[in-house]
């Protein structure tokens, strides 16, 4: 049987997932609508490869519409910008991703934020992030939303509890900050910079790992009894010559011991991503067509 502090984002992304599939279906069947997600791939990183072919096989899945366009790796920005233009007035696309990193040479905000911000499904254009910090109706980024979902899951209300985010970058960090603080906790973001980090790291009732610095939070770290998110994916090499295997930023043999509840890697935060793309491209349709939001 596996540990019941296990926190199993695949079993809840399934949840989602199935879901979000109903909510499809009501919107197929009572307005006519199919949701549509455009994915832009630039390049040929392999890891971009495979987090594209997942989101495009799970967007049909649930019964939405995948485009995918894929650009060679000398690209310029004039002709990727004009790709999203034509992506923001297509009525069809409800939800445009483009998938980062780009390669050398191209800006990445400035790209995303020639996104519509209604399509804009990763919640990274600077007027998703002014809408989630101020408390209007944003598109949120994926991976926090996947870590608050679980946290909400396990914990129910999270009010008044302590929270320390460990890593401050635009696409987790600060979100995941700025949803916590919106649940009502109370908020720490933690950095390379921060003195002390493993007494930071103690008071947390929550503690959320985005370093990408593979086993940095160690067991002693942990106060007793606290959730743990692990959002790190890091590949290390496996006791076997010439194998790798994958860890997270949270050193999980230790920390289970300790942790009221925490997240594997994988099995966590990552199958939580996609299910997130997948909701909010469900209510980035709703509200493009003024249809009532499913509760999802
Ligand atoms: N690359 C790695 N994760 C993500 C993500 O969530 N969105 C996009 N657009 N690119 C990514």
């Amino acid at each position: 049987m596996t540990d019941p502090k296990i926190i199993d984002g695949k079993a809840i992304a399934e949840t989602q997932r199935a879901r979000i599939t109903a909510a499809v279906a009501v919107l197929k069947s009572e307005h006519d609508l199919t949701p549509g997600l455009a994915v832009v791939l630039v390049g040929e990183d392999p890891a971009s490869q495979i987090y594209v072919r997942n989101k495009a096989k799970q967007t049909v899945a649930c019964g939405m519409q995948s485009m995918e366009h894929r650009l060679p790796a000398d690209t310029d920005q004039k002709t990727l910008v004009d790709l999203v233009t034509s992506l923001n007035e297509d009525p069809a696309v409800h939800g445009i991703l483009v998938q980062l990193p780009l390669p050398d040479g191209i800006e990445e905000q400035a790209v995303i934020d020639t996104i519509d911000p209604d399509k804009d499904v990763d919640g990274f254009h600077v007027i998703n992030t002014g809408r989630l910090a101020t408390g209007a109706a944003a598109m949120v980024p994926c991976t926090p939303l996947g870590c608050l979902t679980m946290l909400q899951d396990r914990l129910g209300d999270l009010s008044g509890l302590e929270a320390v985010i460990v890593g401050r970058s635009n696409i987790v960090g600060k979100p995941m900050a700025a949803l916590l603080l919106a649940a009502n906790c109370t908020v720490t973001i933690a950095h390379s910079r921060s003195r002390d980090l493993p007494a930071l790291c103690r008071r947390a009732d929550i503690l959320v790992a985005a370093v990408g610095r593979p086993e940095m939070i160690r067991g002693d770290w942990i106060k007793p009894g606290a959730a743990v998110i692990d959002v790190g994916i890091n590949r290390v090499p496996a006791a076997e010559e010439g194998k790798t295997r994958l860890v997270g930023d949270v050193a999980f043999a230790k920390a289970i011991a300790v942790a009221g509840a925490i997240t594997p890697v994988p099995g966590g935060v990552g199958p939580m991503t996609i299910a997130m793309l997948l909701r909010n491209t469900v209510i980035a349709a709703c509200r493009q067509n003024a249809i009532p939001e499913p509760d999802l």
